[in-house]
């Protein structure tokens, strides 16, 4: 059995050190800090994700507002909602939950969002600052979120091998440039790829993040491997990775569990986040 990669536990302890330091502006008399997430349709998924970021920043006393936009909403109403949610001084963060119904444009409602309010680091300026490692955007999510994992747990990046499974903007693309600035060697498989288990078997450090449940096998993993799972389908009434766990345990050094790994660790880089922008908006440093 390996290391396990426990993100629950490593986000309990980064969520009370964000509520003391909340906690700490809010007796200096300041505003807490608040993100608006921005929910349109009913897809069920994203309700369940979008109730635990509330649950997760009410926990650690960062104010949330969620507006809920009907299914039919137009990408010109979610523009107008948008521009409100940039000009208001009292909102740090802006998180529109994905995916969004088809008829509304993303190429163009993720633009419009302020650089300096998108928590979820999707506008192309912080995109941009993640290919030009300017620390000061904000970074996607899920790929922060499993930075902190793998560094907590001392896993060594530079010159490793890192393999990614699946190329999307949420994840694959923005952790690749990630890893590069870890100076790690990256290798970023997609539905293209010829032979992903060629490359898989390379991995000193994969993750996949396919939605696929039970894609990655053991004959995949390299002996000793990290092993990161993004994934998360419901198959009945359990909660699968896309990592074939029982296999794959056996095989790695280290292994993230699904669920209560990457998860748990997506929104607690959202917090991070939040607080990052709120510390800029009111010109404070960390406290
Ligand atoms: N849908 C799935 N993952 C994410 C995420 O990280 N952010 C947003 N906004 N929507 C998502």
């Amino acid at each position: 059995m390996s290391l396990l990669l426990d993100g629950r536990s490593l986000s309990e302890k980064l969520r009370s050190e964000i509520k003391q330091e909340v906690e700490r502006y809010v007796k200096l008399g300041l505003r807490p800090p608040t993100l608006a997430v921005v929910l349109v349709g009913d897809d069920p998924a994203s309700q369940v994700y979008v109730a635990n970021k509330r649950r997760a920043c009410e926990k650690v006393g960062i104010r949330s507002i969620v507006y809920r936009l009907p299914v039919n909403t137009t990408t010109e109403e979610l523009l107008e909602l948008i521009a409100q949610l940039n000009a208001e001084d009292g909102v740090d963060g802006i998180l529109l939950q994905l995916p969004l119904p088809p008829q509304i444009n993303q190429q163009e409602v993720i633009p419009a969002i302020s650089p300096k309010k998108d928590v979820d680091g999707f506008h192309p300026e912080n995109m941009g600052r993640l290919v030009a490692r300017m620390e000061d955007g904000f970074i996607p999510c899920t790929p922060l979120g499993i930075d902190l994992l793998l560094k907590h747990y001392g896993v060594e990046l530079k010159g490793k091998e890192v393999v990614i499974v699946g190329a999307g903007f949420i994840v694959g693309r923005p952790l690749s440039l990630l890893m590069l600035w870890r100076d790690a060697t990256v290798s970023v498989c997609h539905i293209h790829t010829r032979d992903i288990v060629e490359h898989t078997k390379r991995a000193e450090v994969l993750v996949s993040a396919t939605g696929v449940p039970g894609l990655i096998k053991a004959h995949m993993v390299k002996e000793g491997a990290v092993v990161v799972d993004v994934g998360i389908s419901r198959l009945g009434d359990r909660i699968v990775g896309d990592v074939d766990f029982e296999e794959v345990k056996e095989k790695a050094y280290a292994i993230t569990p699904v669920p209560g790994g990457v998860g748990p660790m997506t929104v607690t880089a959202l917090l991070l986040n939040t607080l990052k922008a709120y510390r800029k908006a009111l010109g404070k440093e960390g406290i």
